[in-house]
């Protein structure tokens, strides 16, 4: 008979998303009539911007003739998008990161979930509370985790970095050495972030534990402040302990599309071992590569035309961003975030749990968020909206907010 990982089993309930996903479904079959406007999950709401239609448009007619058609992409992909990811990404911030380091993907959230995979199952795994749920639920399944206390909402061999308001949403360095520490800067959910100087106290910490951090800069296009770094690569150090992952989604709209990539430095060794060597393996072995229309549609947000009409997307979203943070403090709330990253972190009012908050919300303004302590344990008692609205449903949802 066959057995089965049961490091599934260990994992409590379903992914966040879809049990909010389930949860706002029952609420509309019940209430057919009732307008929601979803400022949960942080997925975009307008349209791929002309530069990277056009350049989607020329890749699909480029495959329908013999002589421009594509198969199988080139295992770390194509040169033209990976040439323009080091130019624009790295080199233009003086940061000497090479093409051949740089691995195209399907987006950040399959790498930031498969990157555990070239570790050792005994490694420590730390990261901060609260936290994106792929990082914990990924070495769940890979048995990395040790066991669930439902009371505490955490896993025994998870080191646990509570950001709050008490600590600014800095993480302290922990107190037992970890192995593996993921940073989400600026941070999906609190949608705070650190300086660079603060950056860089952690990349001398990793260096001198031998951690390696798992970096997830999905949010970096959101920056605003000229004291917080656009890339870990820009602290001295980081070649040797730090894997960068970074999205199309946020910045450019892809998250129906699907790209991203990681970053290897070929200095990041764990004795004699390559972990470029590893990932180049493992990506060979495991993945096929992204769509050769969907790698011209990156070459183009680093065009002339798509950084300046991306620059335009994202500060639309951050208008709405600006629209929540001042609308709720105007209406009392606590709220943070919202300044480097298009999420809004408030504290549920009167003493509501998060989860209590959220139904209050969905039940009285018909607007959908996402509750804090679905992301760990300190984040009980907060609660996220996304400025990945619509303006309009932004304002909207506000006015209901302040009514209720
Ligand atoms: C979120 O809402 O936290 C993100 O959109 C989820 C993701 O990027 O996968």
């Amino acid at each position: 008979m066959f057995q089965i990982n049961d490091n599934y089993q260990k994992l409590p309930g379903s992914y966040l998303f879809s049990t909010i996903a389930k949860k706002v479904a029952a609420y509309t079959e019940a209430n057919p009539d009732r307008k929601l406007i979803r400022l949960g999950i942080g997925d975009v709401t307008q349209p791929l911007a002309p530069a990277i239609i056009e350049a989607m448009h020329k890749a699909v007619d480029e495959m329908a003739a013999a002589e421009t058609f594509r198969g199988y992409a080139p295992d770390l992909g194509y040169e033209f998008l990976r040439n323009a990811i080091a130019e624009n990404d790295y080199k233009a911030r003086g940061c000497d990161i090479g093409a051949d380091e740089i691995f195209v993907s399907d987006g950040a959230k399959s790498d930031s979930a498969n990157i555990q995979e070239i570790f050792a199952q005994d490694n420590r795994i730390a990261v901060c509370d609260p936290v994106y749920p792929v990082y914990v639920d990924s070495n769940v399944m890979a048995g990395r985790t040790g066991t669930y206390n439902p009371d505490t909402q955490m896993w025994s061999d998870v080191i646990y970095m509570p950001c709050t308001k008490e600590n600014g949403f800095v993480p302290d360095f922990p107190k037992e050495a970890p192995d593996m520490i993921y940073l989400c800067l600026p941070n999906n959910p609190t949608g705070t972030t650190v300086t660079k100087a603060q950056l860089q106290a952690w990349v001398d910490y990793a260096n001198k534990v031998g951690a390696v951090i798992i970096y997830d800069g999905a949010y970096e296009a959101y920056i605003s402040e000229s004291d917080v770094a656009h890339t870990i690569y820009e602290c001295e150090g980081a070649r040797t302990c730090a894997i960068e992952l970074k999205s199309f989604s946020k910045n450019a709209g892809f998250t129906g599309v699907r790209l991203g990539y990681a970053v290897v430095p070929k200095e990041l060794k764990c004795g004699e071992v390559s972990l470029h060597g590893m990932w180049a393996r493992r990506h060979g072995t495991k993945f096929n590569g992204a769509p050769y229309i969907i790698q011209r549609a990156g070459e183009a947000v680093y065009s002339d035309a798509g950084k300046a009409q991306l620059k335009d997307q994202v500060a639309y979203y951050m208008k709405n961003a600006t629209a929540i943070k001042e609308g709720l403090q105007a209406a009392g709330y606590e709220v943070f975030g919202g300044v480097n990253a298009p999420y809004i972190w408030l504290k549920t009012p009167g003493h509501m749990t998060s989860w209590e908050f959220f139904d209050y919300l969905l039940a009285q303004a018909n607007v959908v968020g996402t509750p804090g302590s679905g992301f760990g344990p300190s984040g009980e008692g907060y609660f996220r909206l996304t400025a990945f609205g619509s303006y309009e449903n932004t304002l909207a949802a506000l006015e209901r907010i302040k009514s209720l």
